[in-house]
């Protein structure tokens, strides 16, 4: 999809299709009080060809609604597309970010190549701010422009070809050009991080999952490092190389380093990601319903993946490392076992690793994490994060309405939750404490890898803090939002690219 971004009259604007915003500005309630849709330029031939419609009541400008109107009188566009906000008072940025997402994914199935999209402009009492408009616009574009229909036979690619965003003659240009610059740069990076979830796990094995990281890594001048089985032994990850022991397909351990030209100092953050690209459960198999999805059990490592790009492109001044453990979770006569005892990587080589009995062969999105903070910090890393979709209890938990941040450093933790206002994600802080620690003590070693069905997030998060110890850490569980069940009008149903925005918020805030 090109984007552009073009400082115009509206109703000049020769297109197929012009997208403007509504809001319902009724703050009355109750049974009378009718809706009242305002739309949100400043342009009167635009307002003109669409009051009619507005005046008849058929449109209520609720969030994501839409109504074409074509050939609208006296404006250049051929198409005019009202998209809602809904109510003024709830009408955010974003709003506006799956309102573009919206009118791409009206214009793409009617076969449509081309639109415009005006920025709001302040009306009916709401003013929002405009460069953080023009950003959530283009990042809501490519969200909305992306399905995942990637193997069908017959596919045409329907995707829309030019995307133009539409500014008052009178914006700041300067502004928000480089707004629009990074819209670009973070909407294609969270598609790169959706890519790679969708892909399912015969195509995306561990190995390619590190191909296809070493590739983006050369396309945006990021350093990587890619190794396997050897690596492992080396480095002593017992943890890791059980869950890869059971498949054919070796595991890849993926280094992404993006190292800033004149910062030797300050911090440097460690980015951990769970790769598993298949999960079956192991000997403590799943049941086959449902299991097909288990392919996007490397989102947390995508996730990652797709801020390296974002990170590699925007040009932050610290230093990052991002560090995915891939490997497939197979039954097989080589398998780990439930009783079997593994010892995780040591910090230190005089240190000796933690052992961790393995109670199900199922929880092994923590027992390649483990290995991944650890081998993180050894390389240096002051501040973690990691994201994994590692529980079904986080779902249980919080719905698919908001994924969980567990952390044992509120500083870190207040720094990702003010990022969150940018983003636009919806993460839920769920709590940690030594009685939750208790439920993964083990008899025969020091920790087990499941603590029970209750708590099963945060026991789950317990035990990766064993690993993170006193290093500032952060862990977002996304199993919960990772994927998503029903179309929606700004996004198709699949990988969603979940925390991609909000780890580039949070490392931009160093
Ligand atoms: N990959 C799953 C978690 C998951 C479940 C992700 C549903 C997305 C959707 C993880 O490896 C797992 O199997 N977790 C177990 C842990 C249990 C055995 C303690 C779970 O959640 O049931
Ligand atoms: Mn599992
Ligand atoms: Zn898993």
């Amino acid at each position: 999809m090109r984007t552009e971004l073009s400082l115009a009259n509206l109703a000049g604007i020769k297109t197929e299709l012009l997208a403007v915003l509504a809001i319902d500005a009724q703050t009355a309630k109750g049974a009378d009080a009718k809706p009242q849709p305002v739309l949100l330029t400043g342009d009167d031939a635009v307002k003109s060809a669409a009051a009619a419609v507005l005046n008849s009541g058929e449109y209520k400008a609720g969030a994501n609604e839409t109504l074409l109107l074509h050939s609208p009188a006296g404006i250049a566009a051929k198409r005019l597309l009202m998209v809602g906000l809904g109510k003024q008072a709830r009408a955010t940025v974003h709003s506006v970010r799956n309102a573009a997402g919206t009118a791409v994914r009206f214009t793409k199935p009617r076969g449509i190549r081309e639109l415009a999209f005006a920025l709001p402009e302040a009306a009916a009492g709401l003013d929002l701010p405009v460069a953080a408009c023009a950003r959530a616009t283009v990042e809501g574009a490519f969200v909305g422009d992306f399905d995942p229909d990637t193997y069908r036979s017959d596919r045409k690619d329907l995707s829309v070809e030019s995307f133009r965003v539409a500014a008052p003659v009178n914006a700041d240009r300067a502004a928000l050009q480089s707004a629009f610059a990074e819209g670009v740069i973070i909407g294609e990076s969270q598609n790169f991080t959706r890519s790679l979830v969708n892909e399912p796990g015969n195509k995306l094995t561990p190995t390619i999952l590190g191909q296809r990281a070493s590739q983006m890594a050369s396309e945006t001048g990021l350093k990587s490092e890619v190794s396997s089985t050897e690596k492992l032994h080396e480095l002593k990850m017992g943890a890791f190389w059980s869950v890869s022991q059971g498949s054919e397909q070796p595991p890849a351990l993926i280094v992404l380093r993006y190292e800033p030209q004149g910062v030797t100092d300050g911090p440097i953050l460690g980015l951990v990601g769970k790769g598993i690209t298949f999960d079956t459960g192991g000997i403590s198999i799943k049941p086959s319903e449902n299991m097909e999805k288990m392919k996007y059990d490397m989102a947390g490592g995508a996730a990652m993946l797709g801020a390296m790009r974002a990170i590699a492109l925007l040009k932050p001044k610290v230093r990052v490392i991002a560090v995915v453990c891939a490997a497939e979770n197979m039954p097989d006569g080589k398998a780990q076992k439930p009783g079997d005892v593994q010892t995780a990587m040591p910090l230190a080589p005089d240190k000796p690793g933690k052992t961790i009995e393995i109670i199900n062969t199922d929880a092994e999105g923590r027992l390649v994490l483990a290995d991944g903070l650890t081998y993180a910090r050894t390389l240096g890393a002051t501040h973690l994060i990691d994201a994994a979709t590692l529980t079904g209890a986080v779902a249980v938990a919080l719905g698919q309405v908001n994924a969980g941040v567990f952390s044992n450093d509120d500083a870190a933790y207040e720094k990702f939750n003010a990022g969150l206002a940018t983003s636009g994600e919806k993460f839920w802080r769920l709590p940690l404490g030594d009685e939750y620690a208790d439920m993964i003590k083990s008899d025969i070693g020091d920790i087990k890898n499941t603590g029970g069905r209750y708590g099963g997030a945060i026991t789950a998060a317990e035990f990766l803090r064993v690993f993170a110890e006193d290093t500032p850490w952060i862990h977002l569980d996304i199993a919960s939002m990772a994927w998503i069940e029903d179309n929606k009008p700004f996004i198709a149903k699949g990988p969603s690219g979940v925390g991609v925005r909000s780890i580039l918020e949070w490392v931009r805030s160093f």
